[in-house]
């Protein structure tokens, strides 16, 4: 039940107020000052307070700066007369939801009661969000303890605090934008905006005007001025990915934002400041973009005041089977599935595999092996290997015939059918060949 305290030094008031509001189902209590009504917010808890502004013994601002100081997050409506707006605009600036005023239109009343319920339900929404995206990007997210990643680590741990622009490589699916969310994130600017462009996946001019924004009639389609990402940004991140991609004209607008601050809309001539933090990104060698041409070698070195360069799963197997164990725990949650055996055959060849799309490609593989899995194994023939991939990671318990059998097959498939090659390679005449493949009766 939403309990509601009312504070007012008029007696009938509190008693009609009361009533009306206990006959809607709230839990009311009411307080006759502002000492009476502290304690009372303090005690109870409420989840709305209405709150006569001019009381006997207290300055009802007071009241309301005091209520706005503690960690209830109540909303709070304030109740004035038509002559005290300067003390109704204090109060609203103080950080009060609405005011009504007196005599008290009950069906006004109603209806802001209503709604300051719908804004808290909303922001406390919103905050658990926020806080769940904090969560999730915890250096606890990012997996990997080989030497590589520790480096990582401690070269996210040394920038979180600052305002440097950084410049995250890495192959694809490394976790550049999981990097660029975990120093978001940490820092002190968690709460501002994180905002990603993909500068590879839009047109040159429509890329100036995301960044930038524009003013009216810039252009065809300028039907209204917008705010550009960096406006909106703040003090937050933003995040550019694929930055190797964009055109030369916009590599020497972006100098100018990062060197000076300032930009202005396209079209505009109001020089706007910016106070965002630039993490940017790429899975291209931006030195061999400098060497032909294509990339500016002062933009460059504007961005990489501190680099961070992501190894590929392959340089560093050793992190493979926590990120397994971690990924499929996450991957379980997602699908609401119970899949997390992972025989030791699988897990090697899980190790071994080359993962050219890295993590991310690991990632689906083992998304795709718990779909498909029966019971709560991963399997071999679940993992997107090739057949003889498969064969090469394949622990079963057979005969030494069968692996004799299956082993002279795959070196006729090696040397395309060619018996006196596959004879030399297994170092057997061409006579114990040919009765091999009769006994076993093999394809060529
Ligand atoms: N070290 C890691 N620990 C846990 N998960 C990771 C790690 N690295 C990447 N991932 C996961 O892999 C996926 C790909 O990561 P991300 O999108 O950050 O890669 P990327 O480098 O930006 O790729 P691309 O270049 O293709 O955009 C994401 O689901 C991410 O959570
Ligand atoms: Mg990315």
């Amino acid at each position: 039940m939403k309990s509601i305290l009312i504070i007012d030094d008029d007696s009938l008031i509190r008693k009609t107020l009361s009533s009306h509001l206990s006959k809607q189902g709230f839990e009311v209590q009411t307080a006759e000052d502002g000492e009476s009504g502290l304690k009372k917010f303090a005690e109870m808890g409420p989840d709305l307070v209405i709150l006569d502004i001019r009381l006997p013994d207290t300055d009802g601002l007071d009241v309301l700066r005091q209520m706005k100081d503690q960690a209830n997050r109540a909303s709070v409506l304030i109740m004035t007369a038509y002559d005290d707006m300067k003390t109704t605009v204090e109060a609203i600036k103080l950080g009060a939801f609405e005011y009504l005023v007196k005599p008290l239109d009950y069906m006004a009343l109603d209806l802001t009661v209503e709604k300051a319920f719908q804004v808290k339900a909303l922001e406390e929404k919103v905050s658990y969000l926020i806080e769940e995206k904090q969560k999730e990007y915890t250096i606890d997210n990012i997996i990997g303890h080989s030497p590589q990643m520790r480096e990582v680590f401690k070269l996210i741990g040394s920038v979180a605090n600052t305002r440097t622009n950084i410049l995250i490589q890495g192959e694809s699916g490394t976790g550049k934008e999981l990097v660029a969310k975990a120093i978001h994130y940490n820092s002190p600017y968690r709460d501002e905006p994180f905002i990603v462009i993909n500068c590879s996946a839009i047109s040159d001019t429509l890329l100036e005007s995301e960044l930038f924004g524009h003013v009216k009639g810039a252009f065809t389609d300028a039907v209204c001025e917008t705010k550009g990402k960096f406006e909106i940004a703040g003090k937050g991140t933003l995040f550019l990915d694929e930055i190797g991609d964009i055109s030369p004209n916009l590599q020497s607008k972006l100098l100018r934002v990062i060197e000076t601050r300032d930009f202005m809309k396209v079209g505009g001539e109001k020089i706007l400041k910016t106070e965002a933090r630039i993490i940017a990104a790429t899975n291209q060698n931006l030195r061999t973009l400098i060497e032909n041409g294509k990339f500016r070698e002062d933009l460059y070195y504007r961005f990489k005041v501190v680099e961070i360069c992501l190894p590929s799963l392959r340089e560093r197997k050793e992190d493979i089977p926590e990120l397994v164990g971690y990924l499929l725990e996450k991957i379980n949650r997602d699908l609401r599935k119970n899949v997390r055996k992972v025989p030791p055959d699988v897990m090697k060849a899980l190790t071994e595999l080359s993962w050219k799309g890295n993590v991310r490609e690991l990632e689906n593989a083992l998304t795709r092996a718990v779909i498909l899995a029966k019971g709560d194994v991963i399997l071999m023939e679940n993992l997107p290997l090739e057949a003889e991939e498969r064969k090469l990671f394949s622990r079963e318990l057979v005969s030494l015939d069968e692996i004799e059998k299956e082993y002279i097959q795959y070196v006729l498939a090696a040397v395309k059918g060619s018996k006196t090659r596959a004879s030399q390679v297994l170092k057997i005449s061409r006579p114990t060949l040919d009765k091999k493949i009769k006994d076993y009766n093999l394809e060529i």
